[in-house]
């Protein structure tokens, strides 16, 4: 049975689980001690507040643009156990194109650039906005709010230039911008390969299967938000206290996210799902690449192998032989190569021949691809994919 990747406007929203102290500092319009910039938009006065559950500091957004208003969001959606940064908005009712400026980066490194949107009604007009967003000129998106109470992320992962970039929002004629949150997060040049000075990549879905809590920072020290997915009526859990390995890695992926999987509850059924593209205005058919993660959770002789299939009969990547990756992380991914364009995406991992255990997959990232300059676009290439593996 396939099983669609659910929208990410099912992200979570609340905080379900209390972790380290609430504290005020002194507001910085510049990176943190560990480069991150976390930006709580519509946050009145000057003082910032650790999130108690990534123990983060949130700053106001005022040192950060000049142009719009704050508003708190209606209180019929200020729930207690919302997140704190998703309570006020900072909103853009004058100009065509209004931008956060964020200073004191390191020129030529790779950021995730993280925009959250929860509408909140915080006009009390009840109507949904529709607008664009952009890093420096690039379009990265647009935010098509589909109800008051979800939460849209845009999240994108470029090359920054220069020593500072420019989050902008532009008024489509569709309602008015607004941001809740956005969030800077410097990696190291050598994770995520795709991305380069003129290609970057928007984050379409980031799964944890087998997981029951979202797993973002502290556990991943680059703060991604893996979000869990469990189908009980179909794939049972696998969940380890034992840490993963992984090492000289270019994904960097965390033990914790590595430390559950799914397998099917038919041991002699595969694993199928899919996900279909999003296209937008300025991506009329989008390129999808894909990072799977794969670890060995059981210990002992039994063979687990499978074949992954993206549409088609013939393997995206043939044979890999997961028992030998006991705690052992191991990523399939595109190299340099995205997936043909297609309608949709059908994710199939059937174990071989010789395989004594059912297949099994610990998470996936799934990115479009976008250009980061004007230039022409590339052309498809509708040669056979290559796929890479790294442990
Ligand atoms: C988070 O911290 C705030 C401020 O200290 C506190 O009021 C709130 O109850 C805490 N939330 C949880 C879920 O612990
Ligand atoms: C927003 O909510 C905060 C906290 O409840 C309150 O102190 C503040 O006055 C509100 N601001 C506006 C503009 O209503
Ligand atoms: C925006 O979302 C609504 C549903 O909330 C949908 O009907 C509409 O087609 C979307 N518009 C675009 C341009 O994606
Ligand atoms: C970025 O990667 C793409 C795809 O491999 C390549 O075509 C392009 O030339 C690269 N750009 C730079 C600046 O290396
Ligand atoms: C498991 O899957 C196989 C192959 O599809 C099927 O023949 C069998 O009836 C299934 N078993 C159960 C208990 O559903
Ligand atoms: C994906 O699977 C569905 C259901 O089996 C099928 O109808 C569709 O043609 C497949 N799509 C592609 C692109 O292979
Ligand atoms: C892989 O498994 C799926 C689902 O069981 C099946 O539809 C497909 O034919 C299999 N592919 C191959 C090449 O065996
Ligand atoms: C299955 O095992 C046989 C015998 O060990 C081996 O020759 C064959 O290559 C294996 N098949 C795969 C797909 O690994």
């Amino acid at each position: 049975m396939w099983r669609t990747m659910r929208a990410t406007t099912w992200l979570p929203i609340f905080c379900l689980l209390a972790a380290a102290t609430a504290g005020v500092l002194q507001v910085r319009a510049q990176p943190d001690n560990i480069g991150f910039v976390s930006i709580d938009c519509g946050l009145p006065g000057t003082a910032s507040y650790v999130d108690n559950i990534t123990t983060l500091s949130y700053v106001p957004d005022a040192a950060f643009t000049d142009a719009g208003s704050n508003h708190n969001i209606s209180a019929e959606y200020m729930l207690p156990r919302l997140f704190k940064r998703l309570y006020n908005v900072r909103s853009f009712p004058d100009g065509a194109r209004n931008c956060y400026t964020i200073r004191s980066l390191v020129a030529g490194l790779k950021y995730l650039i993280r925009a959250s949107f929860y509408h909140g009604n915080y006009d009390g007009l009840s109507r949904l906005p529709m607008f664009d967003m952009y890093i420096g000129v690039n379009f990265v998106g647009t935010v098509n709010v589909s109800s008051h109470d979800s939460l849209k992320i845009v999240e994108a992962i470029v090359v920054v230039p220069d020593d500072f970039v420019q989050v902008c929002l532009a008024n489509t004629g569709s309602g008015t911008p607004f941001i809740s949150s956005l969030e800077l997060r410097p990696l190291k040049i050598k994770l995520y390969p795709l991305v380069n000075a003129t290609q970057g990549l928007v984050l379409h879905e980031r799964w944890n299967f087998g997981a029951t809590d979202t797993v973002r920072y502290p556990d991943d020290p680059h703060d991604r938000i893996w979000v869990p997915w469990t189908e009980p009526s179909i794939w049972d859990s696998l969940s380890v206290n034992n840490r993963v390995t992984v090492s000289n890695d270019i994904f960097e992926q965390p033990s914790k996210v590595m430390q559950t999987a799914i397998t099917p509850r038919n041991a002699s059924k595969n694993i199928e799902f899919f996900w279909d593209p999003r296209p937008d205005r300025q991506h009329l058919t989008p390129r999808y690449a894909a990072n799977m993660h794969f670890a060995e959770l059981l210990s002992g002789n039994a063979v687990r192998q499978f074949d992954i299939y993206v549409n088609g009969d013939d393997p995206w990547y043939r044979g890999l032989y997961l028992s030998k990756s006991y705690l052992r992380s191991i990523t399939i991914h595109n190299g340099e190569r995205p997936y043909a364009i297609a309608h949709r995406y059908n994710i199939s991992i059937n174990a071989t021949a010789n395989s004594t255990l059912p297949p099994m997959i610990n998470a996936i990232e799934v990115f479009s691809i976008i250009t980061t300059t004007n230039a022409g676009t590339d052309a498809v290439d509708g040669k056979r994919m290559q796929t890479y593996a790294h442990d």
